[in-house]
Order: C-alpha cells, then structure tokens, then sequence
C-alpha cells in the first residue's frame, strides 16, 4: 500500500511540472484560440468569423516578418497585442489584450539593448506562436 501511495505522489509531481514546463508554443496556440481566432482566424491571415463587420481588416499575422524587411519585430508585437503602443491610436479597433495576458507567471525579456523587461509569459508564448506562424 505505501509504494502505491508513493507512486501515485511521484506520478502526480510528474503531471504537475509537465503542465508548468514552459512549452510556448502550445501555451500560445491555446492563447490564439482564445482571444484571436475571432478576428484574425484559426490560420491568422485575417478571415475570422467577426472580421467581417470591421471598419478594418484584421491584419494579415502570417506575414508580419516580410512586411517589415524578413525579421519578425518581437517586442512590437508584444506592444501592440497588449496594447501600450496603441493606447493613443484612436483608429485601432483590436481591443487591448494586456490586462487579459497578464495571469500566470511572469518572465524577464531583453527589449532592447542591455534592457530587460518584466513580461508576463503569455505575452511572450502568443507571440512566439506568431513568430512560428510566418511564411
Ligand atoms: C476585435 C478584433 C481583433 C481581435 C480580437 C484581435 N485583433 Fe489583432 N488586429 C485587429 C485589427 C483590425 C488589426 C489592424 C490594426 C488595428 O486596427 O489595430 C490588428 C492588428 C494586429 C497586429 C499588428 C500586425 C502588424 O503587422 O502590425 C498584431 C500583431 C495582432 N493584431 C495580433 C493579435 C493577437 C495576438 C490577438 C489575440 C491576443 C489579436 N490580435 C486579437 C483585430 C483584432
């Protein structure tokens, strides 16, 4: 009975750090799914089921890398997906996800040269599965 015991403690330990094992490219998609599918589709191009009644068309998330010369922009696109760079940008309509994103842990991101910023984790995993997803 105790080894049973023991093992059903060491299986559930196991369980638990495979769920915290920082997998972000499935973290991501799931995060996708949630909050970004509607607009920007399953597949990010743009065709999402509430893309149509849009004063703009959700941008294109496949092809942010060739839009800005073949290096896909890390920390923009943290920005504008949590909305800090588009707070003054009355003509944006994707809706501030920032707040949203913020459960969960918290991690350290070089943003700029020797500078390194507090981020939460789901940022970083939604736009690691972005960086995944380009052509
Ligand atoms: C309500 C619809 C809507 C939702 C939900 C939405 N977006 Fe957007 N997104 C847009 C629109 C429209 C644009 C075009 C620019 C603008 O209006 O801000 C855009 C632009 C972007 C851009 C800029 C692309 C570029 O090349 O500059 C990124 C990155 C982006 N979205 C990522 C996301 C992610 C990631 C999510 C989910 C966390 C998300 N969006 C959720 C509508 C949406």
């Amino acid at each position: 009975m105790k080894t049973l015991a023991v093992t059903a403690g060491l299986t559930l330990g196991l369980l638990a750090l495979t769920a915290c094992a920082p997998d972000g490219r499935v973290a991501g998609r799931a995060l996708f799914d949630q909050y970004c599918v509607s607009c920007h589709g399953r597949d990010g191009t743009g065709g999402g089921p509430s893309a149509e009644g849009l004063a703009k068309r959700p941008a294109d998330l496949t092809r942010i890398a060739e839009r800005n010369g073949g290096a896909f922009p890390m920390v923009r696109v943290m920005s504008v997906i949590d909305g800090y760079t588009r707070r003054n940008d009355h003509s944006s309509i994707m809706p501030e996800l920032g707040i949203d994103l913020q459960e969960g842990p918290i991690v350290m991101v070089e943003t700029a040269d020797g500078v390194r910023t507090p981020t939460p984790a789901n940022l970083v995993a939604l736009a690691e599965y972005l960086r995944g997803i380009q052509r």
